[in-house]
């Protein structure tokens, strides 16, 4: 307004105007938008672990600091499913080549079909969860999973030998189910408890009693984990839809990434920026109506983000992988915390209320390009990238614009795994 007063009273305003290009200096004191570059670098240094030629989603170390990664099958075959790293450079099926692809005839509960991730327990096992879902179907709409190909399975992690087998029931792969990930809680119950997300557009939570394998699904279709109505997320400063050529859709995936701590389950919805948690006991009681569990879901707020991944540590602090914000958030779910909230000393025991969580950042970075699933171990967090948004289900025309090689990092947490 002052400017069009003055053009109109026929001063010059060019005095105004910057004529350096944008690079006038700031005066003494100002620190923050001197400069177009001017985005913080927050956190510890990353440490380069792996490079990987294609995108892995799944990652794991075992106690003996091996590498494992998952290639799935999601937009095409790939040559392995599941590797485990002989280099910085170099992989090799694990726990073998031949169950990387099931062959016409074999029996899909034996063999790997489309794993998602690879996960340590807390006794030495190393689970894979496949959604069973073919690899020539995987990207048509109304993709199924195959029964018996929808399944988790547990190895010795020294031997590698195949521990058991736990299929996901015939009646629970209907409206679509598409098992993503995997955490295991062996303490719960008599023999464990698996738990795992479903992140087709209809959504659910899935646990399975490691004792008799017994299964129960819940959350079914719920708004907590469903997508977000037309959610439209950003990603190194672009929009991001779903195209299919100049088709546009909008992204539907479900509950996502998984983290177990302080007996709860933690979830995010991919497609939004919402996370959630609910007692881990009264998710697998049986006694319990849908209706009962659902009441007992917490929402400590949304989070900045949609998040592929998440993990925790052994004090109770729940790390999520925040693509949009090229960064790892944590947040303390247990006390003691070293801020007084609403009141509450840090200083208390117990529970920290959802209405409390403080969700931090605990490195920001431009390295860190899809942060998708993360593991602890020995004081390091690790996790892999693999650019998701870049490609091209994500891309205008399905160019694909994303660069290898995708790299693994790890960041020093100085802390050990929750489970
Ligand atoms: C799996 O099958 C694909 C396609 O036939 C092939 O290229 C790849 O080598 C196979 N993987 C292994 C480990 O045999
Ligand atoms: C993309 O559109 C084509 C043509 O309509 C269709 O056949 C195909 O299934 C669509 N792909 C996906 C992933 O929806
Ligand atoms: C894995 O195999 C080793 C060597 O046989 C054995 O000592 C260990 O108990 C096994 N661990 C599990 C979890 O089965
Ligand atoms: C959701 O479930 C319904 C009912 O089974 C099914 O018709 C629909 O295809 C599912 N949605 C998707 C996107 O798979
Ligand atoms: C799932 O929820 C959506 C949105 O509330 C609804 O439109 C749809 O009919 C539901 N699908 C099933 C299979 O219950
Ligand atoms: C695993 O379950 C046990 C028994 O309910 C519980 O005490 C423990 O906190 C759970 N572990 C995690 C990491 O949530
Ligand atoms: C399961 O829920 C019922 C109903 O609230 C309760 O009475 C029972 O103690 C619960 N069981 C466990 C193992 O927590
Ligand atoms: C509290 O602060 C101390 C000192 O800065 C730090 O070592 C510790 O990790 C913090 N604890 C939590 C729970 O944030
Ligand atoms: C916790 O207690 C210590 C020692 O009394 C005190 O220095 C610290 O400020 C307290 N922290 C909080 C968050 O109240």
């Amino acid at each position: 307004m002052l400017l069009q007063l003055l053009a109109l009273a026929g001063i010059t305003t060019a005095q105004f105007f910057d004529t350096t290009g944008g690079f006038r200096p700031f005066g003494p004191g100002y620190s923050r938008g001197a400069y177009p570059q001017d985005f913080n670098v927050v956190g510890p240094a990353l440490e380069a672990v792996h490079d990987s030629q294609s995108a892995p989603t799944g990652l794991a170390v075992d106690s003996a600091l091996n590498l494992y990664l998952t290639y799935p099958r999601n937009s095409g075959q790939t040559p392995n499913n599941v590797v485990i790293c002989t280099d910085f450079n170099n992989e090799k099926p694990w726990p073998s080549a031949e169950i990387q692809n099931c062959t016409a005839g074999q029996d899909p509960a034996t063999c790997f079909l489309n794993v998602q991730n690879v996960v340590l327990d807390s006794i030495g096992q190393l689970w894979i969860i496949d959604s069973g879902i073919p690899y020539y179907t995987a990207s048509t709409s109304g993709a199924q999973a195959i029964y018996g190909g929808a399944k988790i399975m547990s190895f010795n992690q020294t031997t590698s030998e195949l521990i058991r087998t736990y299929t996901i029931p015939q009646d629970l792969l209907v409206h679509g189910t598409n098992a993503n990930d995997v955490r295991i809680n062996n303490t719960l119950g008599t023999n464990g408890y698996a738990f795992i997300t479903d992140e087709s557009t209809n959504s659910s939570i899935i646990a399975i009693n490691l004792d008799d394998g017994s299964t129960v699904r819940r959350l079914f279709n719920t708004s907590v984990v469903r997508a977000d109505e037309k959610y439209v997320g950003s990603y190194d400063g672009n929009l991001i839809y779903g195209w299919n050529g100049t088709k546009k859709s909008f992204l539907s995936t479900g509950a996502d990434g998984i983290a177990l701590a302080s007996g709860n389950f933690y979830w995010g919805v991919l497609a939004s920026r919402r996370f959630y948690y609910v007692s881990q006991s009264v998710m697998v009681n049986t006694s319990l109506s849908d209706a009962d569990v659902l009441a007992a879901v917490q929402f400590p707020g949304q989070c900045a983000s949609e998040q592929a991944g998440f993990t925790a540590d052994d004090q109770g602090r729940v790390y999520i992988l925040a693509s949009e914000q090229n960064a790892i958030y944590y947040v303390d779910t247990a006390y003691p915390v070293n801020e007084t909230v609403n009141g509450i000393s840090g200083n208390s025991t117990g529970l920290i209320p959802a209405d409390n969580y403080v969700v931090n950042t605990l490195v920001r970075n431009g390295m860190i390009q899809h942060a998708d699933s993360a593991a602890i171990l020995d004081g390091w967090l690790y996790f892999c990238t693999n650019q998701l948004e870049l490609g091209p289900s994500r891309q205008y025309n399905n160019v694909d614009n994303r660069k290898g090689p995708f790299r693994s990092f790890r960041v020093w947490i100085g802390r050990g795994p929750a489970v």
